[in-house]
């Protein structure tokens, strides 16, 4: 039994040094250590043994399954540090490499425009309003006292989309349906920014599509000191505080009075250069007190109320703000150019 279970040993040691995986070693520690194997059975069978045999052979099989649990046990640590070994080559990281940069977009210089009007009009108690970008013929020129045919339309070509409905030329409509969800309601106190479209070829100052920001107020008692001053505000929150206005006389079918309003060139101070065109002035809106047709057919009472509003070009504002010469630029997102925009 003795011979049995030392040849037994022999073997499984060989064999255990031959072990090429964890695998293959794992059915060998089930093939002489397991329940059914050889060293169980021969533990088994000691029941036979003579009381002084016994424990001899008890203690040299528990030599022998000592050793081979041993020689397992140092088959499965290079096993395990072998893997070990391999998994750090693999996922191995160079901390010294430079990180990979994530890119930030920036926001559009013509929106960093709206944002700061809606900044300076929430600021004096403004709601901001919004309205669709294609438009019925009644809002965009019926409602604002432009019956059909009328000859102040040319002043804006259209695209028209069928008989009724076009893109909006301008942002006023909103002033309309605001009126008309209000009910009657006062104070009207809104501005509201957005895109309009007209029929123009497109060139260093000309865009078929540009933008708008609508300022509506209308309550008891407005008057043309409350636009003024409204604008000279904005003028000053929006240039600096050494800027000023001038109101020119003007026609708009829905405003009468009517005035277009310049404000002093940033670049030069009012002496005249290249940008005002040596005036000294920049025209960014066009403003007026509400047509007291406007007013009642939007459901106000014009002997109760009165109302002023205007209309702010972004585009002129932006370009005389960050000095960009082509009215295109805004439009093709050449990122060259955007990136210019982005930290501002
Ligand atoms: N809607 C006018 C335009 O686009 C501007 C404007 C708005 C004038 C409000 C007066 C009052 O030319």
């Amino acid at each position: 039994m003795r011979e049995r279970l030392l040849s037994l040993k022999d073997e499984a040691l060989q064999e255990l040094e031959q072990v090429q995986s964890a695998a293959e070693l794992n059915e060998l520690r089930i093939k002489y250590l397991g329940k059914k194997g050889p060293l169980t059975e021969i533990m088994r069978g000691m029941g036979g043994l003579s009381a002084e045999e016994r424990p001899v052979i008890g203690q040299v099989a528990n030599e022998v399954r000592g050793a081979i649990e041993a020689a397992v046990q140092a088959r499965q640590d290079a096993f395990d540090r072998a893997e070990t070994e391999r998994r750090l080559q693999q996922e191995k990281i160079d901390v010294t490499l430079p990180g990979r940069v994530s890119k930030q977009g920036g926001i559009h210089p013509l929106y960093r425009i709206v944002q700061k009007m809606e900044d300076i009009f929430l600021g004096m108690g403004y709601k901001v309003a919004e309205g669709p970008e294609m438009e019925q013929d009644y809002y965009n020129f019926e409602a604002l006292n432009l019956p059909k045919n009328h000859p102040a339309r040319d002043m804006q070509d259209s695209f028209y989309v069928t008989e009724d409905i076009l893109m909006r030329t301008h942002t006023s409509p909103v002033q309309v349906r605001t009126m008309e969800a209000m009910k009657g309601e006062v104070p009207v106190k809104i501005i509201c920014p957005g895109r309009v479209y007209r029929r123009d070829n497109d060139d260093a100052t000309h865009s078929h599509v540009f933008t708008q920001v609508e300022g509506l107020v209308v309550g008891p008692n407005i008057r043309f000191s409350d636009l003024k001053g409204t604008l000279l505000q904005f003028a000053k929150e929006m240039f600096g505080p050494q800027t000023q206005i001038r109101m020119r006389p003007s026609f708009f079918p829905f405003t009468e009075p009517s005035a277009e309003v310049d404000v002093t060139c940033a670049s030069c101070g009012g002496d005249g250069c290249r940008i005002c065109k040596h005036t000294g002035w920049i025209e960014i809106l066009g403003s007026g007190m509400v047509h007291p047709r406007v007013l009642q057919m939007a459901g106000y009472d014009p002997n109760e109320v009165s109302g002023f509003a205007f209309g702010i070009g972004v585009e002129r504002i932006a370009m005389k703000k960050y000095g960009i010469d082509d009215i295109r630029h805004f439009y093709v997102n050449d990122l060259r150019f955007l990136r210019q925009f982005a930290k501002y």
